[in-house]
């Protein structure tokens, strides 16, 4: 069996091919794309610690999206601990809690707006809305650039079928010039005027290295760190809040359980991103040979940790297709695992309870019209471009999921 990031059939349904890698090829090899593919569990999780073996300097996605940005994730140690510290602080579960207020306030704004009509596309008018609200807020971007922003975040990913596999589109390289240019004339006016932002935080606070030596940002690596916390801030929680709506809707006894108790939504949030984790793959490049199940992956190599697999490895899920909102997780994989373990968890699982809470709350037999539903289409995210649904109306006949 053929596993290609590229394939449009696998952005349908990857599941079944992720089950065969794990059982039939779980050191996979790709000789056309160029990639070596772990897709168990315990594997993926291996690789995610150990990032002196995993580097992610030479980029996370196989059509190197981030390439020209400077960001985060594709920082290696010594240097990415430096420099997460600064964000850490910023999201810690504490910090994040403070905003639960105004998340809750966006979220109601955003379902009642829809109550006229008991129509809403969950995508674009909800689950892409709200996290794009609070990151806005958070960065201090004004009002009238945020559509643009996320037109622009939504262009850098995602793919059209036409595409050739492999390379970056076009469209994507431009939306990129673009933000780029956006997020620099910020950055300018943030550097004269500071404030509370998320943008002065980076442009002000310098990096601390071991020896206790201090630096700033350069505009380069600004801009890397402004785009990822933008795309990274509303592009995956939109993914996760729709599929996770969906996935609710298909399974009737799970839904009338969390509405019969509230209390389980967190439960059946890391249950959704167990499901359909936004981040199917993450990318790395190895720094020597490393052996798994008696195959060595040589070193300069392009391994892609799938963890939309690694999250329905029935080694460790049992029954791994069956939403189970009272599932112990534990060590979720949806969040990366390791040092570059998502910094914007904590925010992203507050916004994602919320959302839930009170979305089910005000239309609790909310209806997909499945004939609206369209797929995003992308190497490595997983997710929805529109979610269509009826508030209060009846059932239509389900699609394949
Ligand atoms: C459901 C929502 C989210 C999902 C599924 C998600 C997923 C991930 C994953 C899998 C990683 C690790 C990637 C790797 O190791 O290669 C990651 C890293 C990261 N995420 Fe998230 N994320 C989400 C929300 C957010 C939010 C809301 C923010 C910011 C506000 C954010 C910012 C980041 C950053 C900056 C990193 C890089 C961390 C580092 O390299 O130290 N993410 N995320």
């Amino acid at each position: 069996m053929e596993y290609d990031p590229f394939s449009p059939a696998l952005a349908e349904d990857p599941y079944p091919t992720y089950r065969w890698l794990r059982d039939n090829a779980p050191v996979y090899r790709n000789v056309e794309r160029g990639f070596y593919a772990l897709t168990r569990y315990q594997d993926v999780q291996a690789a995610l610690l150990d990032a002196e073996t995993f580097l992610t300097s030479h980029g996370t996605t196989l059509e190197g999206l981030e390439q020209g940005f400077d960001t985060l994730l594709t920082t290696d140690p010594p240097e990415h601990g430096w420099n997460r510290k600064i964000l850490a602080r910023r999201f810690s579960a504490g910090r994040v809690q403070e905003l639960e207020p105004r998340i809750r306030a966006v979220a109601v704004d955003l379902l009642e707006a829809a109550r006229e009509t008991g129509r809403i596309d969950l995508v674009e008018d909800f689950s892409a809305q709200l996290p794009l609200t609070i990151i806005a807020e958070l960065l201090a971007l004004p009002t009238d650039q945020r559509a643009r922003v996320h037109e622009l975040c939504f262009r850098l990913l995602e793919r059209e079928i036409t595409d050739p596999p492999g390379v970056r589109p076009a469209a994507s390289v431009q939306a990129g010039q673009e933000l780029a240019q956006l997020f620099l004339a910020l950055v300018a006016q943030r550097r004269a005027h500071p404030g509370e932002d998320l943008v002065s935080l980076l442009v002000h606070t310098p990096v601390v290295d071991d020896a206790g030596t201090e630096h700033f940002l350069d505009d380069r690596q600004l801009l890397g760190r402004l785009i990822e916390l933008t795309f990274a801030g509303h592009e995956t929680v939109k993914k996760l809040v729709a599929t996770g709506a969906v996935r609710l809707a298909e399974a009737p006894a799970a839904r009338a359980d969390l509405i019969r108790d509230p209390s389980l939504i967190p439960n059946a949030v890391e249950e959704m991103l167990r499901m359909d984790p936004p981040a199917q793959y993450t990318g790395r490049w190895t720094s020597r040979d490393i052996e798994f199940h008696g195959t060595v992956i040589p070193a300069d190599s392009r391994v892609l940790l799938v963890i939309g697999s690694a999250c329905h490895d029935e080694r460790v899920y049992p029954d791994p297709e069956r939403m189970d909102v009272r599932r112990e997780v534990g060590r979720q994989l949806g969040f990366g695992y390791g040092i570059h373990l998502c910094v914007g968890a904590a925010l992203a699982r507050l916004e994602a309870k919320v959302a839930f809470e009170e979305l089910l709350a005000r239309y609790p037999d909310y209806q997909v019209d499945h004939a609206g539903v369209v797929r995003t289409y992308s190497s490595n995210q997983r997710g929805l471009k529109h979610l269509p649904l009826n508030l209060q109306s009846a059932t239509s006949p389900a699609t394949r999921w």
